[in-house]
């Protein structure tokens, strides 16, 4: 089984590919599986859980959705369990974070992995997408990464192969907790009327559900955001903003996402 949340396609895309190469189905972690997750079983074999990193840690809705899954009928099964992490640049400390999420539900956390993919954060001052030869570069590089993480998966392995970058504890352990409770709020976000054609692309990428098109067709965003910016990215008129802060700011979308 393969657990995927993905914002903007980088990590769906790795999870398909590992899917393709381990032989296991992939369930996204969405709004609708969230519903019923306590009902759905984590089994006895392998379980991959693949996902963006956002601030150095977990999205708070993987989070979330890891403390529900299986919880009629996980426990006691400690299976084989690894993550495979998507990220920009590095993930700080946050395979230690998964694998005190996965021990504290009694499974047996294998090895953890981290992808670099193109970037998605736009929000902070100084960040930006990257070029477009840099995300070539990267998707690129990323196919070759996906199969030796496979291969790694495959033989059973047990040590942590990931890029935790300069400071990876201030990181982790100042910076994330500070984005979680300051930085995820879906309040900023908005449309420009004038330039929203109402196609309803933004309600479609949220994975939370969280994106109704209301009033002209015109979208709403309600409060469960877990600030993925997929509903920003894949705007085709980029007239989602989050407030002033994406002014000026690229976009990207995974392709054959
Ligand atoms: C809110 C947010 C925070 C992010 N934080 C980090 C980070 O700490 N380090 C990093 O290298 N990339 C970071 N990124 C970039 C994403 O992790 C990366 O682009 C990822 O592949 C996106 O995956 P997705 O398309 O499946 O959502 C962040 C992106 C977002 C939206």
């Amino acid at each position: 089984m393969i657990f995927c949340f993905s914002g903007t396609g980088n990590s769906r895309r790795v999870a398909e590919r590992l899917s393709r190469l381990l032989g296991e189905e992939v369930t996204e972690m969405n709004r609708t599986t969230y519903e019923v997750a306590a009902s759905v079983p984590v089994a006895d074999g392998l379980t991959v859980w693949v996902f963006p990193v956002h601030s150095w840690g977990l999205p708070d809705f993987v989070v979330r959705f890891m403390r529900r899954v299986g919880g009629g009928c996980g426990a006691g099964v400690a299976g084989r369990h690894y993550m495979v992490c998507t990220c920009g640049d590095d993930i700080g400390l946050a395979h230690r974070q998964w694998r005190r999420l996965v021990a504290d539900r009694g499974w047996r956390p294998m090895a953890a992995y981290s992808v670099q993919m193109p970037n998605t954060y736009v929000v902070f001052p100084g960040f930006d997408v990257d070029s477009q030869e840099t995300a070539r570069r990267k998707l690129d590089a990323s196919e070759d990464r996906v199969v030796s993480v496979a291969s790694m998966i495959m033989s059973g392995a047990t040590a942590d192969d990931v890029e935790e970058g300069a400071l990876p504890w201030i990181k982790s352990h100042l910076v994330y907790p500070y984005f979680m409770k300051r930085m995820i709020s879906p309040e900023p976000f908005r449309v420009d009327a004038g330039r929203c054609i109402g196609c309803g692309r933004c309600e479609n990428a949220c994975p939370l559900g969280n994106v109704r098109l209301g009033a002209g067709r015109l979208p709403a965003w309600g409060a469960d955001c877990t600030m993925c910016l997929g509903c920003y990215h894949v705007c085709p008129r980029h007239a989602v903003e989050y407030g002033r802060r994406t002014r000026g700011k690229g976009q990207y979308y995974c392709p054959n996402s």
